[in-house]
């Protein structure tokens, strides 16, 4: 068998042409321009890219893009300052601090910075209580991009054996709440499972979020299962050059798999389009508009 590939690029154009559309209806008919705030700490190249692609994107989809670069030795409570200065500008809907951030700050502080109506990637506690318990708020993007993507070729999850491979507070376990939502019967597997190929071969679904490059491997899947890749590792090609995998072995898996994400053009693109959908529903929610009727 040869899976599916599920084209994350091709979907997350259609959510962003949605999001664009909705944004244009907000801007016209409630003189409301959502705006997102993106802030970089240092010159991280990693984080310069991913930057980049959200900027970029927020302008495309008709929103404010407005982004502040600090100096990797920033003191906290100058971070802090300038969180505190966006959570009072009320032309600003979203902010997002791109981690990981320098040692001398602490991440945890700077989440809970944010003021939840403004958290867009998701991650104040308050907002993951918020899932957890499933009441409506902002759904972090990584974790809504996976949904996204299994719904396109499952579409209703209901019944199904989900393994969630990783669980961390970023995808993991928000992951999790999200696939409980669906009706999905759900597995959390991490570095502690025992045999977590079985675990794994259990899987209808399978989102390998880890961390470590090309991990799951094509035993490990189940004939016909999908397989939802969230890793992004830069690992050598040889010649001193880098490329980018995932956390699954891909040609193999794709082997056996019924569909798959590629890495990258999968869960990657569908992130960032669910990012401005979060900055559109936070604009929304802070002007007492309804929520989008996008991406549902
Ligand atoms: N660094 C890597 N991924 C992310 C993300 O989704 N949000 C933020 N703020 N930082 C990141």
């Amino acid at each position: 068998m040869t899976a599916r590939i599920i084209d994350g690029t091709d979907i997350a154009a259609g959510l962003s042409q949605a999001v664009a559309d909705a944004v244009k209806h907000v801007t016209e008919d409630h003189r409301i321009e959502p705006g997102l705030a993106v802030v970089l700490v240092g010159d991280n190249p990693a984080s310069e890219i991913y930057v980049r692609s959200k900027t970029a994107k927020t302008a495309a989809v008709n929103m404010r893009s407005l982004f502040y670069r600090l100096p990797v030795a920033v003191p906290e409570d100058e971070l802090l300052e300038q969180i505190e200065r966006l959570n009072q500008d009320a032309t600003v809907h979203g902010i997002l601090v791109q981690l990981p951030l320098p040692p001398q700050i602490d991440s945890r502080k700077v989440i809970e910075a944010i003021i939840p109506l403004k958290d867009v990637d998701g991650f104040h506690p308050l907002t993951a209580g918020l899932l957890s318990t499933g009441l409506p708020g902002i759904v972090p993007c990584t974790p809504l991009a996976c949904i996204m993507l299994a719904k396109k070729v499952h579409g209703s999850l209901a019944g199904l054996e989900a393994v969630v491979i990783g669980r961390s507070n970023i995808v993991g376990k928000p992951l999790a709440q999200l696939l409980l939502m669906e009706n999905a019967t759900v597995t959390i597997a991490h570095s502690k499972t025992r045999d977590l190929p079985e675990v794994c071969r259990r899987g209808d679904i399978v989102f390998a979020a880890v961390g470590r490059a090309e991990m799951v491997r094509g035993d490990w899947i189940k004939p016909g299962a999908t397989v939802i890749d969230v890793g992004i590792n830069r690992v050598s090609a040889g010649q001193g050059k880098t490329k980018i995998v995932g956390d699954v072995a891909y040609t193999q898996v794709a082997e056996i798999a019924g569909a798959i994400t590629p890495v990258p053009g999968g869960v990657g693109p569908m992130t960032i389009a669910c990012l401005m959908l979060n900055t559109l529903k936070a604009a929304c929610m802070q002007n007492g508009l309804p929520p989008p009727n996008v991406g549902a």
